[in-house]
């Protein structure tokens, strides 16, 4: 081991031994982290339901100001409407509806992830799943509904996912 490195040990170790003795983090067991992780076959999806209307609503309140008016000219990513390859939006780009999901319960609203229920984020899907042609106006969408459909543009995705689409 090379001087610099042995320097680094050392200061990683009095580092670490300085944190530990103040109680600076917490333990992590495998229970306690939530795995909120949804697989493009529908794998991870939560009980519950939502449609389109109550999406509608919701997509008001907290997507519209970023995403404009029925998912388009809003100041951030086109959600609807697109066309590849110039505008991809969700109906003409995800490969899946299901990963939809997983990102907007993730990552969704940009100032505030996590707010909404699983059953809003139902609702909010379904709506921009309806901006884009893939559900009707008065849909209901649940776990076994979402894994169902197929996303237009999937086939031009080469998948590394292990199962046949
Ligand atoms: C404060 C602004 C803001 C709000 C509010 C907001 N978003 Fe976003 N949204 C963004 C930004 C910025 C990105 C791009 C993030 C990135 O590329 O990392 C994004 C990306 C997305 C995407 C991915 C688009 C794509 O095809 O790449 C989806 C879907 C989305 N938002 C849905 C929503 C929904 C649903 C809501 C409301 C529940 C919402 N957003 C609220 C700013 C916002």
């Amino acid at each position: 081991m090379c001087m610099r490195n042995v320097i680094l040990l050392v200061l990683l170790t009095v580092a670490f031994a300085a944190a530990h003795a103040q109680g600076l983090g917490v333990p992590v067991d495998a229970a306690s982290i939530d795995d909120i992780t949804v697989f493009p076959d529908g794998a991870g999806l939560p009980p519950g339901q939502g449609n389109v209307v109550d999406g509608e609503a919701l997509y008001q309140t907290h997507c519209l100001a970023c995403h404009g008016v029925n998912g388009q000219n809003g100041g951030n990513d086109r959600l609807a409407g697109g066309k590849l390859p110039a505008a991809p939006a969700i109906g003409s780009y995800w490969p899946y509806a299901t990963t939809l999901f997983d990102y907007v319960r993730r990552a969704m609203p940009y100032p505030s992830p996590g707010i909404l229920s699983d059953q809003e984020t139902y609702s909010v899907v379904a709506y921009l799943l309806h901006l884009n042609g893939l559900l009707d106006a008065h849909a209901v969408l649940d776990a076994q509904r979402l894994a169902g459909i197929r996303m237009p543009n999937r086939d031009n995705f080469v998948s590394t996912y292990p199962l046949p689409h």
